[in-house]
């Protein structure tokens, strides 16, 4: 069973998923974890991340301990992964493992949830479930801007709040793949949620379609 969670950042996709994957003993990927792998080589080696070629060779050549490297999670890195994910060679480059991962879940489970901007729409349009996992942009940047807090970084609010915006832009107006719902997505606004209350709606949908 593939269950596909879909959505911008900090809408509380991961936590979601993490929980599903849980819940279900399903695997989880997730697939953000490739765009930030490749930025962060991409910012380590300092290579222009318009340069479409040198980007899509540090894409080809990732290795799956790139997915689990200190650092990931930075905004700078969650920036210049926005920005190399507009190139449609990296795309296709890590099509490949996401697809693979879905068709093949890792450790012989029965389902894999992946989560992403593009999972129900293009990785696996095939998938049982999907979730479109939605807040507005101030809550999200709160979100974010606490978690930025946590982790150490000196941030101030209205600048997350802006670089939230302009992530989105990106993710919903590139020409491939873009942040959209897929059409047959359940729509969930976290908004006014906590995470519980997110993972019984979704639970509950996610029960009623096993086999
Ligand atoms: O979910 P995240 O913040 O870790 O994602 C970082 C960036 O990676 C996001 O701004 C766009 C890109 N991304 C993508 O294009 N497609 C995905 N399936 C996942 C992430």
């Amino acid at each position: 069973m593939i269950i596909a969670i879909d959505g911008p950042a900090a809408a509380g996709k991961g936590t979601l998923a993490r929980n599903i994957a849980a819940a279900f003993d399903f695997a989880y990927l997730d697939t953000g974890s490739l765009y930030r792998a490749t930025a962060k080589k991409v910012l380590d080696k300092a290579i222009d991340p318009d340069d479409a070629q040198a980007c899509t060779v540090v894409a080809l050549t990732l290795h799956p301990e790139d997915l689990t490297v200190e650092g990931l999670r930075t905004e700078i890195v969650g920036q210049v992964a926005s920005k190399v994910s507009v190139i449609p060679d990296v795309r296709a480059a890590l099509l490949r493992f996401q697809r693979d991962f879905a068709a093949e879940p890792p450790g012989g489970k029965a389902g894999a949830v992946l989560d992403g901007r593009d999972v129900g729409t293009v990785v696996c349009p095939e998938a049982e479930v999907k979730f479109f996992i939605t807040a507005s942009s101030e809550v999200r940047a709160e979100r974010r801007f606490k978690e930025l807090r946590e982790a150490g970084e000196n941030v101030i609010y209205a600048r997350v709040l802006a670089e939230m915006r302009e992530r989105d832009e990106r993710d919903s107006t590139r020409a491939v793949a873009p942040l959209k719902p897929a059409d047959d997505a359940t729509v969930i606004d976290t908004s006014g949620l906590d995470a519980d209350q997110v993972f019984e709606q979704a639970r509950s949908i996610v029960a009623a379609k096993r086999p």
